[in-house]
């Protein structure tokens, strides 16, 4: 069955070929799409089988968060207000997180993702990427995994997210663990991508290097925490390696932004981060004035950035960040499926997913210019790929 939106005021498709500007806007547009895909992007008065009239609201590709850690058990909000009182953040938390989540059923962890997953899609996000992490034994990565993969299919493992307290004092026979046994398991239950927190207090460059090492002999994609408490090596070996994604990038070297715009690398923006922790903002403008490419995510997470809200990242990035509002925009939509290397999403032209969000404001700008506000009316077309939910 096919569904026409019409009576769009503006479109943004993302596509440069389409309309005007970077963004392909379109006024006065309608969209049609069959059985999930788009099949048509014009004018208004396109027929289907249904329609959908949105009284001349901006609809825009749903957003792509590529970069979240949804699955997990436990409350960190004491942690959040100490923070607020001046303690700084140092990941320690994680290990929180994991004791909680370790002791939560699968019952109770699917409910929870499951809520915030909702709350993810009632904001616009139609597809998110989900990372397991707190865990850290082989079983328990296995299972975050698995249940990441019953709700999307950009799944990532990261038993190299911090040392686990049984193996304190002896990291190399952690990462030896990871590299092994626990990504047989979180490959066998359904892992696409590997990911390493490269970080003083986590794991050092050649530590990261072995785990993104064998994630590739395993067939994984690669990504990497890198450069989000200190400036070090990390972004400098995520090009090295072809990540397909670097994340966080808050503090950056002049060589570091060189060797991104001179890569494929996408380096992922994570501001929710910058102003929950209270650190410096990454230099956006350096990075898109010097060639790279940028795309923005929630993060979302316990103890770090607690939001689902891409429009929020947006607001952020435009105001503290220096992005405009359609390379904030181009940044959590076309730049997010970049980063997961997907060209069928973050995008709104014939044979891509007919996945939109209709705002309720006249333009793209509202989502930067209204922060806070719940702009998104409806969110059309279903988040992660594998099953509806919200
Ligand atoms: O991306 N940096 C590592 N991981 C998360 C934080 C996880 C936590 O504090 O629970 C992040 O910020």
């Amino acid at each position: 069955m096919s569904v026409v939106i019409d009576n769009i005021g503006q479109l943004v498709t993302n596509d440069a070929s389409a309309g005007e500007g970077p963004l392909g806007i379109v006024r006065d547009a309608s969209v049609v799409i069959d059985d999930d895909v788009v099949v048509s992007v014009g004018r208004r008065g396109q027929v289907a089988d249904e329609r959908i009239d949105v009284h001349g609201a901006c609809v825009l590709p749903g957003f792509v968060d590529s970069h979240t850690h949804l699955v997990f058990a436990g409350d960190r909000s004491e942690e959040f207000t100490a923070r607020m009182a001046g303690r700084p953040y140092d990941g320690g938390g994680i290990r929180v997180t994991t004791t909680a989540t370790r002791s939560a059923s699968d019952d109770e962890l699917r409910d929870l993702t499951d809520g915030r997953l909702a709350e993810a899609h009632r904001a616009g996000t139609t597809t998110i990427e989900i990372k397991s992490g707190y865990g850290l034994t082989v079983a328990d990565e296995a299972r975050l995994v698995s249940l990441a993969r019953e709700r999307t299919s950009e799944t990532t493992f990261l038993g190299a997210h911090i040392v686990p307290p049984e193996y304190e004092g002896r990291v190399d026979d952690y990462v030896a663990l990871v590299c092994g046994e626990m990504l047989v398991g979180a490959a066998a239950s359904g892992a696409r991508w590997i990911d390493a927190f490269c970080e003083i207090g986590a794991f050092d460059a050649d530590q990261c290097r072995a785990v993104l090492d064998a994630g590739r002999r395993a067939g994984l994609g690669l990504r990497l925490h890198a450069n989000q408490l200190h400036h070090g090596p990390g972004v400098q070996l995520a090009v090295e390696m072809h990540c397909a994604s670097v994340d966080h990038c808050t503090y950056l070297g002049d060589d570091d932004i060189d060797a991104l715009a001179a890569s494929e690398t996408v380096a992922t923006l994570l501001p929710a981060t910058d102003f929950s922790t209270r650190q410096p903002y990454p230099d956006a403008r350096r990075l898109i004035d010097a060639g790279a490419t940028v795309a923005l995510a929630s993060n979302c997470n316990p103890g770090s950035s607690y939001t689902t809200s891409m429009s929020f990242c947006i607001a952020l990035a435009v105001r503290e960040m220096h992005m405009t509002i359609e390379e904030a925009v181009a940044a959590a939509t076309i730049g997010g499926a970049g980063a997961l290397q997907r060209d069928d999403v973050g995008c709104l032209k014939p044979g891509s997913k007919g996945h939109a969000i209709v705002v309720d404001a006249p333009s793209y700008h509202h989502l930067a210019y209204r922060p806070g506000v719940p702009l998104i009316r409806t969110t059309i077309g279903p988040l992660g790929g594998v099953r509806p939910v919200g």
